[in-house]
């Protein structure tokens, strides 16, 4: 899978991509525990944007099922987090704010789509038919999803009266509390 090969509808984020810090977590298949609990709400959910693409990358130059399966694994984990925390807290207080309702709304029905294809990938296993696929095909998904938050939604919210550092602060308990729900119910993804 070419992750440049993808055409995002409406720009690359490659730009920010390069710009963004590293993320904490660098050991394969192993997710990050904890969001910095002095970033604003954008920025918790954009380093959590960029931990994803190198989870999805890892994945697309992996070689073996089990190095697969716990990067697959640690994709689903993340990615279920990041919707949790903007369905419960960043789209609400966006939709609060915003004009354009629309944004937020596509948003959820597209969180929608990508968590179907998530539950194939979690019941399937490297080596099955489709799996690759599916992981490819949700890369790409999550990437335009991405695109769309970035260059449409968060530049509105900045520009609007959230409180997004409250909403951050929020937002990082929120993390904690949810990753700890799935490391105990997944820990390889912890001690692997
Ligand atoms: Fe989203
Ligand atoms: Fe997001």
């Amino acid at each position: 899978m070419s992750r440049s090969a993808k055409a995002p509808p409406k720009g690359s984020s490659s730009a920010k991509k390069a710009a963004a810090k590293p993320n904490k977590s660098s050991k394969e298949g192993k997710v990050a525990p904890r969001a910095d609990p002095a970033a604003d709400a954008i920025a918790i959910l954009e380093a959590d944007h960029r931990e994803v693409e190198r989870l999805f990358d890892k994945f697309e130059a992996a070689e073996g099922d089990a190095n697969k399966r716990d990067l697959a694994n640690a994709i689903c984990v993340a990615l279920k987090v990041h919707a949790r925390l903007e369905e419960e807290l960043f789209y609400p207080a966006a939709y609060a704010v915003l004009g354009d309702k629309s944004l937020i709304e596509e948003a959820q029905v597209e969180h929608a789509s990508a968590k179907d294809l998530i539950a194939q990938i979690e019941t399937g296993a490297p080596g099955e038919a489709f799996y690759d696929a599916r992981v490819k095909v949700l890369a790409e998904y999550v990437d335009h999803h991405v695109t769309e938050e970035e260059e449409e939604i968060f530049p509105q919210c900045r520009r609007s009266k959230m409180d997004l550092d409250a909403l951050g602060a929020i937002m990082a308990l929120r993390k904690q509390e949810l990753m700890a729900g799935f490391l105990v119910s997944n820990p390889i993804l912890a001690l692997s």
